[in-house]
């Protein structure tokens, strides 16, 4: 059983083995530390007190597991952008994609919004699947990446 849920302080630990190992090589970073995943949780709650949200960031929970985030980033013109991150021992169980669907709903009716985008590195085609099952339209290459389109239903 999968669900997206706020993040609370207690997650910080489950935070840093996400953004580690495998996990951050397309993300252009290093591997979080300690104080960089309490910093985190503190930060993602006081962006989900802020009205209105800019930037929702979820966890994905399989069954009390925080095995993952998602996020979404709202922009005044009601776009909004994706990006989805799993731990790397909880890859290729359909968790994110899942998620990103979920996300979807979410971004379509709890937050309004009109369009989503999303982008990934070339050399990254596993997060290009996420997006084409969940969906997204493929709109071609820009500024290196790959971009991605989804409007809501009508
Ligand atoms: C990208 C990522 C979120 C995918 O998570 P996941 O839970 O494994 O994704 P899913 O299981 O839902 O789907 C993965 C799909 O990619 C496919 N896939 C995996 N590796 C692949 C590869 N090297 N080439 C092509 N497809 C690949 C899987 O077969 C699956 O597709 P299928 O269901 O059609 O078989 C995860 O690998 C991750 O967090 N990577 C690091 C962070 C990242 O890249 N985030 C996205 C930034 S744009």
């Amino acid at each position: 059983m999968i669900a997206l849920r706020p993040l609370a302080d207690a997650d910080a630990p489950a935070i840093r083995r996400v953004y580690s190992g495998a996990t951050i090589t397309f993300l252009a970073r290093p591997a979080m530390t300690s104080q960089e995943a309490e910093d985190y949780v503190v930060r993602v709650r006081e962006w989900a007190a802020a009205d209105p949200v800019e930037q929702y960031i979820l966890g994905v929970d399989v069954a009390g597991d925080l095995v993952g985030v998602v996020k979404l980033g709202r922009r005044p013109d009601g776009h909004g952008r994706v990006s989805y991150v799993l731990r790397e021992d909880c890859w290729g169980q359909s968790y994110a994609t899942k998620a990103v669907k979920e996300l979807v709903v979410f971004a379509f009716t709890t937050a309004g919004l009109d369009s989503l985008g999303a982008k990934h590195h070339p050399d990254n085609p596993a997060s290009g699947r996420v997006l084409a099952k969940v969906g997204f339209t493929r709109l071609g290459i820009q500024r290196g990446m790959i971009e991605y389109h989804l409007a809501a239903r009508p």
